[in-house]
């Protein structure tokens, strides 16, 4: 396979919010060891310097199913393409941590070619003030076209009747980004970051369940990310017959 019909073909998801500690690696760990229980090739590229999603993998028990993981903190952010090279060609699957704090640049080069963008969030006013940066520099910095319906957001650690919550929903309802699970605080993630685990490797899995329905929920979404591609090309193409240039006429002169 050519490397850009294996572009076109990766599920490359990315997970970002420059806010820290909002469930970043969390989530990229926990959807690698769904994916890695599926038997699928799933490999982990950690770009924060912290390393979180590297360390975690080293906690991983061998026995358990298989993740691969790139240090890509250790190249500049403006070398993704090339770390990009280093994905093996069978992967499935590549899911991308990156680090609190991103600047513009790194922004544009991280969700190049992405198929999704996940982003947690954290309920508290001042975590749904900086998604709100967070959403508008995806926009209008990274370019990302919300017909393409790659962009959904995860509540974390939250509860779905507060006042914050509910001010979330309205606006992320307002420009169309879809909230697609919501994660309850719980110890079972904190477990299973502590010992190289995700919560689908979990004994026995009913201790789980509530919080397994939600990641289930987010791998789902994840999974429909060529038909929701081809809906956003269809609904783009759809606008631009549609919709007239300014200064063109509607009506055609004789
Ligand atoms: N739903 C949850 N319930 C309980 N603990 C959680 C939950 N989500 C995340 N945590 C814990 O919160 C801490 C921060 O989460 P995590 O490391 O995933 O955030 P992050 O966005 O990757 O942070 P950073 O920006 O520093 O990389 C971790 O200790 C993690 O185990
Ligand atoms: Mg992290």
């Amino acid at each position: 396979m050519s490397s850009s019909a294996r572009r076109q073909s990766l599920n490359r998801i990315v997970v970002i919010n420059p806010k820290g500690g909002c469930g970043k690696s969390t989530l990229v760990t926990n959807i690698a060891s769904c994916y890695a229980k599926r038997n699928q090739s799933t490999v982990i590229m950690d770009y924060d310097p912290q390393g979180s999603s590297i360390a975690w993998l080293q906690r991983r028990d061998s026995s358990l199913p298989e993740i691969s993981g790139i240090a890509a903190f250790k190249q500049s952010m403006q070398a993704t393409r090339s770390w990009q090279l280093r994905v093996p060609g069978e992967t499935n699957n590549l899911l991308v941590d990156s680090p609190a704090g991103l600047g513009h640049d790194d922004l544009r080069e991280l969700t190049r070619d992405a198929s999704s963008i996940l982003i947690p969030v954290l309920p508290s006013p001042m975590d749904i003030h900086a998604v709100s940066r967070c959403i508008a520099d995806l926009l209008l910095v990274a370019k990302i076209n919300r017909n393409e319906r790659k962009l959904a957001v995860v509540a974390n650690r939250t509860r779905k009747n507060t006042k914050s919550f509910t001010r979330l929903m309205r606006f992320l309802d307002s420009l169309g980004i879809p909230i697609i699970a919501v994660l309850r605080d719980s110890q079972n993630f904190i477990h299973a970051a502590e010992s190289g685990t995700g919560l689908h490797d979990m004994h026995p899995p009913s201790r789980a369940k509530p919080d397994i329905e939600q990641i289930d929920r987010i791998v789902s979404w994840l999974d429909n990310w060529q038909q929701r591609r081809k809906m956003g090309i269809q609904v783009a193409s759809i606008a631009g017959k549609t919709v007239p240039r300014l200064g063109q006429s509607t009506t055609q002169s004789a």
